[in-house]
């Protein structure tokens, strides 16, 4: 106990250490944090400084090129998004970071980042605008859910961690997003009205700030602000985030780009950020409060000239910090190495410079890991059928397209054709679109399967003339879903949810979509259904129907979605995708709505999706984690290696990701999994963890996950590192990363309800 709260003192001096000089809270090099493997990026950055004048130290920070003494520099361009390139000819158009994250594929998720980047490097942009770790998807209605990689920190935070890391090994900088605690879109601009105006795209160096009228504030506890939310940007810039992009909301009633416990208490100092913060499209306000609360990239005509040098002479804005907000720009810059001099220009968006390599394998591999098998009934995989109907207008093309400005002002409920990107800052630019239609139609040429569809989700029968007498044991049949059904020897069904930027869900199912299932459901006995959603799209309106025996569901999966489904329809691919947020039985289960008013209080806390729904006891239709395969697997042989005495808060230096040794591994947990059936599959064991009452945690949290290939009748070795952070809680008092003394239970399983095997450990604190 002694030596406990020595230790907590000690990190309560580390904090207010950096902090008792207000004026140099954030500022690099005053805040105490090793710069590690940024510092030669410092060395050059500060070199170059040294070298401008303030006129082009301003110019620098609003988005203009500047030639010095040192040398020139040219404005960063910077871009959405983590879907692909905005906007450009001859790009791809990737799945999105919700999908990614169902595929629990660490080298999926790094690889397509890497792809992504990639294409960024070869258009000549230097920021990506992304990753976007949030919104997480707090409240299942939050309209922009699936931009990001879902509800829980830990595979949200290594799915941000892997993209950041694909990012710089592309050369590019990642501008991770939203900066923070941004979960929906109802009054994100203004209160009063939902839907702020959006002026255009970010575009090439152009400078994304304006002046909105006040937004929602979101206010959550200290405890919770760091469990789940920031603990993903902990992730980012562990990994080499070098910018990030503050929300358009408030938090704690302050603006989130000039709130300075977000920006230089929290990003700056606490995880050692290096790099420049940047406001979303009407995210900054000001030009005296975003400067010195930790902005460092802004409008040129907030941050005019003359108001910055009035701010600058009569003291309110110190050249200290001037200085530091030049060189945050530039640290990025030269962390990734875009100052080697090699990168091509970046030229119009219709020019031909085609970037895409192979990367319509990566997002057709990708799309078909991320669908997750929620229900097999022996329905699929699918074998030759003779007679198959498809149903639903997410099977086939939308009647213009794929490319258009999609609407921000909240798209949706439903899409009238195949869904396969999001809308405004999650809007890909489609080379061209595979729609199951496409793909279907060359699986029945090639297996001598009689095809016919109807893609329309409230289609009521066309009139006929009936020259040839109707009959449903014949072709001359009238087109309706029941005559299409009947006699068919599988039934497609093909739904979508969608949502986007400026609007959040009015619905999580889909009355003319249920209709529609159910009427071909009471007419053909092997119906599948197959979704693509936005967010938890609910399916007890239909699951419980016989004739429904199989469901396969994901998110958006970009250019290639149609092969990606049937790859894993016909089992060229076998299942592994896993769900990233519970699916209810009815939305009545969920415990956080959208918010209406001005002060958003996160009063949930921690328990957000199956943290809630296990304190409470309520059973899921599909609990976060799920996936079937069309292979069976067996878990055996749990090994824990419990970790020897761990001092209490972390004892190592403050560096870039926060105190070093919270990345320490201090202890794992391996288990055998068997292939049991016929077919090689992959599985993907999840690690849960239960922590000692002291710690005040949910019930159990996920802190570790395998994505393994396993042959028919092998065995496969999966294990689970765990690090410090992985096993401390955030202690309000201490304002620390704390390891709690006691029993620690461990499960793993299939799910987060499917627990296969369990065991516990004890950890010593010294
Ligand atoms: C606070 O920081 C400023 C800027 O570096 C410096 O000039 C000043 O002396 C510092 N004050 C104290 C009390 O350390
Ligand atoms: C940059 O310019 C400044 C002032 O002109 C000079 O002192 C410094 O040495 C220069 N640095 C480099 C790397 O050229
Ligand atoms: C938030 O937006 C909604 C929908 O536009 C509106 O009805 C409501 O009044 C707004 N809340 C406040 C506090 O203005
Ligand atoms: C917001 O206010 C709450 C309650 O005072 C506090 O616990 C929390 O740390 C504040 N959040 C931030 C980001 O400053
Ligand atoms: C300094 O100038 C800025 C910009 O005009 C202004 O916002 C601020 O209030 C001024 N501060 C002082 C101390 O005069
Ligand atoms: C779908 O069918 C309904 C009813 O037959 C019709 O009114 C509607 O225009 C169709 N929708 C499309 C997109 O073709
Ligand atoms: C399902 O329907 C098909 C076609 O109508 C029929 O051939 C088959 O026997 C039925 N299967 C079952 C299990 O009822
Ligand atoms: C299932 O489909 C068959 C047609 O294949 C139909 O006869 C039966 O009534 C359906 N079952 C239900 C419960 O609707
Ligand atoms: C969901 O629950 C509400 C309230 O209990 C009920 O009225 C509604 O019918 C339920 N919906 C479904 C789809 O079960
Ligand atoms: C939010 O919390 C504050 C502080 O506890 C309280 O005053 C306010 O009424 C709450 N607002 C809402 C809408 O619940
Ligand atoms: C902390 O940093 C100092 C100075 O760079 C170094 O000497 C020391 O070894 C580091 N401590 C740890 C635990 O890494
Ligand atoms: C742990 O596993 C055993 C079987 O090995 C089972 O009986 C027990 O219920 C499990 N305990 C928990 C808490 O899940």
């Amino acid at each position: 106990m002694k030596v406990l709260s020595f230790i907590v003192a000690a990190a309560l001096v580390a904090v207010t250490g950096a902090s008792s000089n207000s004026s140099t809270l954030g500022l690099l090099k005053y805040d105490g944090v090793a710069l590690g493997d940024w510092e030669p990026a410092y060395q050059k950055a500060s070199a170059f400084v040294a070298g401008l004048t303030t006129a082009q130290k301003l110019a620098l920070i609003t988005g203009s090129s500047v030639d010095s003494t040192n040398g020139s520099f040219t404005a960063l361009n910077i871009l959405d998004g983590d879907m692909g390139l905005q906007n450009y000819f001859y790009v791809s158009a990737f799945s999105l970071s919700s999908a990614l994250a169902m595929t629990w594929d660490r080298d999926a998720i790094y690889d397509q980042a890497k792809a992504v980047g990639s294409e960024f490097y070869n258009k000549g942009m230097q920021v990506v605008a992304g990753p976007t770790s949030q919104p997480m998807g707090r409240t299942p209605w939050g309209g922009r859910n699936v931009e990001g990689f879902g509800p829980d920190p830990y595979l949200n935070g290594q799915a941000t961690g892997l993209t950041t890391k694909g990012y710089v090994a592309a050369g590019v900088i990642p501008g991770a997003k939203h900066f923070i605690l941004y979960e929906q879109e109802t009054n994100r601009t203004s209160m009063g009205g939902g839907r702020g105006s959006f002026p255009g795209s970010m575009g090439r160096r152009a400078v994304s700030s304006d002046t909105g009228s006040a937004p929602y504030s979101s206010n959550a506890d200290d405890k919770t602000l760091h469990e789940t939310y920031l603990w993903p940007f902990y992730d980012a810039a562990k990994n080499g985030m070098g910018a990030v992009m503050c929300a358009m909301t408030k938090v704690n009633d302050t603006r989130s780009c000039e709130n300075s416990d977000l920006l230089l208490k929290h990003l700056k100092t606490e995880l050692g950020f290096p790099g420049f913060v940047w406001p979303d499209t009407m995210a900054q306000n000001s030009a005296l409060e975003s400067a010195i609360n930790g902005e460092d990239y802004g409008s040129s005509r907030i941050w005019s000239t003359s108001t910055m040098e009035t701010m600058l002479s009569n003291g309110s804005l110190t050249e200290t910090r001037l200085n530091d907000m030049v060189t945050r720009n530039l640290m990025g810059y030269y962390y990734v190495g875009l100052d080697n001099g090699l990168q091509p220009e970046s030229e119009a968006e219709d020019a031909y410079v085609n970037v895409r390599g192979n990367h319509s394998k990566i997002i057709r591999q990708n799309g078909a890991k991320s669908m997750a098998l929620l229900k097999n009934n022996n329905a699929l995989p699918l074998n030759k059928p003779r007679v198959m109907s498809v149903f639903g207008a997410h099977a086939g093309p939308v009647m213009g397209g794929p490319n258009q400005g999609m609407n921000i002002d909240g798209a949706g409920p439903t899409y009238q054709g195949h869904l396969a990107s999001g809308t405004g800052s999650a809007q890909a630019s489609y080379p061209y679109l595979v729609t199951p239609y496409v793909s279907l139609t060359n699986k029945a040429v090639e297996d001598g399967t009689m095809m016919r569809w109807i893609m329309n989700d409230t289609y009521t029968g066309a009139s006929s003339s009936k020259l040839i007498p109707e009959s449903t044991d014949s072709t001359a049949v009238t087109p309706s879903y029941a005559n299409y059904a009947t006699n068919a020897d599988v039934c497609l069904v093909f739904l979508n949810a969608l949502s986007g930027e400026g609007a959040d869900r009015t619905e999580l199912y889909n009355d003319d979509q249920d209709t529609m299932v159910n009427t071909v459901a009471d007419n053909c006995n092997n119906t599948v259904v197959v979704i693509n959603t936005v967010g938890p799209r609910l399916v007890d309106q239909w699951i419980e129907h016989d004739n429904v025996t199989a469901v396969l569901y994901g998110s958006l999966l970009g250019q290639e979605s149609g092969n990606s489904i049937i790859d894993v329809l016909y089992g060229d691919v076998n299942p592994s995708g896993r769900l990233i947020h519970t699916i209810a039985k009815n939305e009545t289960d969920y415990n956080v709505g959208i918010c209406y008013t001005a002060q958003c209080n996160f009063t949930e806390g921690v328990y957000l999706d199956y943290r809630y729904f296990d304190a409470h006891n309520v059973t899921p239709r599909y609990p976060f984690g799920h996936g079937l395969s069309y292979t069976t697997f067996s878990y055996s042989g749990l090994t824990i290696k419990k970790p020897s005495t761990l001092s209490k808060a972390p004892a190592g230096n403050r560096t870039v990701g926060g105190y070093a040794d919270l990345w320490d591994n201090v202890g794992s947990v391996s288990v055998e999994v068997s292939n049991t059936g016929s077919l090689d599959g992959a599985e993907v064991p999840q690690l849960y963890l239960g922590f000692p009452a002291s710690a005040n945690q949910p019930v159990r949290q996920l802190r570790g996950f395998e994505r393994i290939e396993i042959a028919a009748g092998k065995q496969e070795k999966a294990t689970f590192e765990l690090r410090r952070r992985d096993l401390s809680y955030w202690d309000v008092t201490a304002q620390q990363w704390l390891v709690a003394e006691g029993t620690y239970e461990v499960y793993v399983g299939a799910s987060s309800r499917d627990l296969r095997l369990n065991g516990t450990f004890t950890v010593e604190t010294s």
